[in-house]
């Protein structure tokens, strides 16, 4: 790996304009008092009841803001109206062929309240669970809004998971509802999502509507006709009431599902959205995540809301029609902020940086990037290239069960290519070693969250155990993320990656048991094991080893079969790269495969301790 210790200093310009100056002076002062920190941030929203006790801290239960009444979509809409954003953007949506879709805060208020009460007529009431698959668009944010300001909670699915996938988590939520567009394009191709959800619901007789936007055949609901009901106030929510599930991997077959709460998460988004990205108010904000993951929850739809930010969504896939796409679009809309992932910017990397001559993206100001540790000779690319050398990038790290950043840097301050950077405001982190002892710099280890911060998860929905293996793995009354990372002399933190069976490919989260099974589904396959192998573009991809049952010969075709297998059970983000059909799997004497062997052998390192191995 390349180690590159250098610092660069923010430039003048962002300085300038930073509303934090002195970062490590306002750190300071959130972590000495986090409950008066939270608290001042907390009151720059709006409060139908305020809150009369901040944090209490059961550990490992935690709850935010006690006592107080608010809701999201209020803060997101009805409170940017009072203050006459009414005629601003709130999002500007491209499609692949470049057509523009616009809509104010006022239109989006109006959308939201009455599919808000078209939600109410059709029987959906407080806490009962909204499923969302759609794409990123104006739809799905009115979506998920219309189910916040009634107090439904939503589940948004990201629409390119397969029927089956989708079914697992409307079934694990048991959703009333599930609202879906009729179909996505994506590279010049329609994509029917109306049929998967077809298939998904078959036989789960407590979903009782289907929405759909766009063409809606005659025995569904059209998304369209509930645009045009009278408007529903936001109800007053209590600040723990569940706000949304999100499912993510984890290290079993099943997702689980993280459950975000209504207060604590506002608060902690609300703050980062403004400082990490430095957002003024005349500022043009494109995240590229899409609203199926935890990214476009907070940072495309709620983070920029709650800031009164005009956002720029860009459909369907980064390259096509042409890898200049989202630089045109930061050019032609003038786009101070960009937030995008280290697998996008490695494949634009790929093409050199020709391809960006003649566009103009002086308008940039910080750029940033999330999902997976981002190699420095990509930042420099990044910084040099779309930063121009004249803007901060910031790396934040986080994930979907924080709920908003937990370590970066932020714009006025100097960043390190490849290191994350520090711990967030009002938040504390260790690396430390199995026992949970605290580790000097430049040792790697397990990296763990010492307090309760507001946007954490409050629970992993029907299954209260998996919630407490966050916070039972590791000695010391800490929350384990899961991540391996170092920190250097001064405090940044790079983050090395997963130390648990879960693997990002291009950023996305996928447990190697999840494709095992898949795998396993298939008549051919007696047993799998599934490893991540090094990846210059996707930072990963999935490597299976096969064991094939008797009467079944490895073949080319075979391999095919099963990579098409896979990709049908989970959808179009578990593509595997690589079949190699073994005759014995390594595994220790109870039986457990030492997935840690094989991608020692897949990396070319040494295999490490091999006493438990059975064979
Ligand atoms: C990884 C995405 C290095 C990490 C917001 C984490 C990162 C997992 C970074 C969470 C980063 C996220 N540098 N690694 N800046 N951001 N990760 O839930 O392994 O999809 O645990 O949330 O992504 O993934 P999730």
């Amino acid at each position: 790996m390349l180690k590159v210790n250098q610092k660069f200093y923010p430039p003048q310009r962002v300085l300038e304009m930073a509303k934090v100056k002195d970062f490590e002076a306002l750190y300071k002062k959130s972590i000495s008092d986090p409950e008066g920190f939270w608290s001042d941030v907390a009151k720059e929203l709006f409060w139908f009841q305020d809150f009369d006790k901040v944090l209490e801290w059961n550990f490992p239960r935690a709850k935010w803001f006690l006592n107080g009444k608010t809701n999201i979509s209020y803060n997101c809409l009805d409170r940017n109206l009072d203050a006459g954003l009414g005629e601003k953007i709130a999002y500007i949506v491209l499609d692949e062929d470049g057509n523009e879709e616009k809509i104010t805060f006022g239109e989006l208020h109006r959308a939201v309240s009455s599919f808000a009460k078209s939600l109410l007529s059709l029987g959906v009431k407080k806490g009962d669970r909204v499923c969302i698959y759609m794409p990123s668009s104006i739809e799905a944010i009115i979506a998920m809004l219309a189910s916040a300001r009634i107090g439904a909670v939503h589940s948004v699915v990201f629409a390119g998971f397969s029927a089956q996938a989708l079914r697992t988590r409307i079934q694990d939520a048991s959703a009333k509802v599930v609202i879906t567009s009729s179909q996505i394009k994506r590279r010049g191709k329609n994509i029917d999502t109306l049929s998967t959800v077809l298939e998904a619901i078959k036989g789960l007789d407590f979903v009782e509507h289907i929405i759909v936007s766009g063409e809606c055949p005659q025995n569904f609901i059209s998304f369209e006709s509930l645009l045009s009901s009278s408007l529903a106030d936001a109800s007053l929510m209590d600040s723990e009431d569940p706000l949304f599930i999100l499912y993510t991997s984890g290290t079993t077959g099943k997702p689980k599902g993280i459950v975000h709460t209504t207060g604590g998460y506002m608060t902690a988004v609300y703050l980062s959205t403004k400082l990490t990205f430095d957002l003024g108010s005349d500022d043009v904000y494109f995240c590229t995540a899409d609203v199926g993951w935890i990214t476009g929850h907070s940072y495309v739809v709620y983070g920029p809301l709650l800031n009164g930010i005009t956002s720029i969504i860009a459909k369907g896939a980064p390259d096509y029609p042409s890898i200049r796409r989202w630089f045109e679009i930061i050019e032609r809309y003038r786009v101070n902020v960009f937030y995008t992932a280290p697998t996008a910017i490695r494949m634009f990397m790929r093409y050199g940086n020709e391809f960006l001559k003649g566009i103009d993206l002086s308008s940039l100001r910080v750029i940033g990037t999330v999902g997976e540790p981002i190699n420095p000779e990509a930042w420099l690319w990044y910084y040099k290239n779309v930063g121009l050398e004249r803007c901060a990038v910031v790396d934040t790290w986080w994930q979907t069960e924080t709920g908003s950043h937990m370590i970066t840097t932020i714009p006025s301050y100097p960043a390190k290519p490849g290191m994350a950077g520090k711990p967030y405001f009002g938040i504390e982190v260790k690396i430390v070693d199995e026992e949970g002892k605290e580790l000097p710099p430049n040792t790697p280890g397990y990296l763990v969250i010492n307090k309760p911060w507001p946007s954490m998860l409050r629970d992993c929905f029907n299954e209260p155990e998996r919630y407490n293996q966050y916070f039972n793995s590791i000695p010391g009354n800490v929350y384990f993320s899961g991540d391996i990372a170092v920190c250097d002399e001064e405090g940044y933190i790079m983050i090395l990656g997963r130390a648990d069976d879960v693997l990002k490919i291009a950023g996305h989260r996928i447990g190697t048991m999840e494709v095992e099974s898949a795998l396993v589904s298939h008549p051919s396959v007696a047993e799998s094991a599934v490893v991540g192998k090094p990846h210059d573009i996707k930072g990963e991809v999935i490597k299976a080893f096969v064991l094939l049952r008797q009467g079944y010969l490895p073949s080319e075709e075979l391999s095919n079969e099963l990579k098409n297998h896979v990709r049908e059970v989970l959808g179009p983000i578990a593509v595997i790269e690589e079949i190699e059909f073994v005759d014995k799997l390594p595994k220790t004497r109870s039986g457990k495969i030492m997935r840690r062997v094989l991608r020692a052998i897949e990396r070319g390192q040494d295999v490490g301790d091999t006493s438990t191995l059975e064979d």
